[in-house]
């Protein structure tokens, strides 16, 4: 295939990549509207999760999808300038590996892959397609899962790596005390999780002063069962984007940086 040719077929287009725990998603994204072009595929994270294994996960997407244009990846951690500085709840042999140089080289027909936290990811799809949709000034999405993860939006700017589901909250690491797993493993009611997740949300507000929260991960479906009972100054959105935010928004910053 020619450049012109590659270039006409990709454009506007990015396979967006959402490494999690327990399963790795991917879709072809058109960039320009945010929605998914092929079928969602599904294969499960390897283990031990290490970065040799999951880049052969990613390798097969691509070339399953025969692509040859930009690749975005979420990755559940730190990641700055494409290394990964943390590793909360993922296999600790991540800390310092350049995981965009990692995924580029196992996928030699792409035009690159490019990393971001997980957070920030879906944080970029809700404010350019979703709950966060033109809103202008701080915008703090909050994902709750496995751990808490966070996007701090200026004007539909992203600061990256914000973290703050480790924030300190009563001796604790709040993510061990607010996220959704706790929810699952303690068999707690939505109303008793709510007041966890209020105390955490309160206690970010205290620190940021927010226009609007989002609030995504899993339990963004169930929404009505416990986000009505958050007592809060700022107005709290549903994540729009559900399961596809992740995907959507490493497709998106995948075509960003390469120009589109
Ligand atoms: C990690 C974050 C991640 C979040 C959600 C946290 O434990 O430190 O980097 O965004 O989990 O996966």
């Amino acid at each position: 295939m020619s450049d012109q040719q590659a270039d006409s077929s990709t454009a506007g287009r990015a396979l967006g990549i959402d490494i999690g725990g327990t399963g790795i998603k991917c879709a072809l994204v058109d960039t320009t509207t945010g929605k998914l072009v092929t079928e969602r595929s599904r294969i499960l994270t390897p283990h031990p999760s290490t970065p040799d294994a999951v880049a052969q996960v990613v390798a097969k997407f691509v070339t399953d999808a025969n692509w040859s244009g930009p690749v975005g990846a979420t990755f559940p951690a730190v990641i700055q300038h494409g290394v990964a500085r943390s590793a909360a709840n993922v296999d600790g042999s991540w800390i310092g590996t350049d995981v965009d140089a990692c995924f580029t080289a196992a996928c030699p027909q792409a035009d690159g892959v490019f990393v971001l936290n997980d957070a920030d990811a879906a944080g970029i799809a809700e404010v350019r397609f979703g709950a966060a949709k033109d809103v202008p000034g701080v915008v703090i999405l909050l994902t709750f899962g496995t751990g808490i993860g966070s996007a701090l939006l200026m004007d539909g700017r992203l600061v990256p790596n914000t973290e703050l589901g480790h924030l300190e909250l009563d001796g604790h690491d709040a993510e061990k005390r607010a996220a959704a797993s706790v929810r699952d493993e303690n068999d707690m009611s939505y109303k008793e999780w709510a007041k966890r997740v209020e105390r955490y949300m309160q206690h970010v507000e205290r620190l940021f002063t927010p226009d609007l929260f989002v609030v995504g991960g899993g339990v963004s479906k169930d929404a009505d069962k416990w986000v009505p009972r958050l007592s809060l100054n700022t107005p709290v959105k549903a994540a729009e984007l559900q399961n596809d935010a992740g995907i959507v928004g490493a497709a998106i910053a995948a075509a960003e940086r390469r120009g589109e």
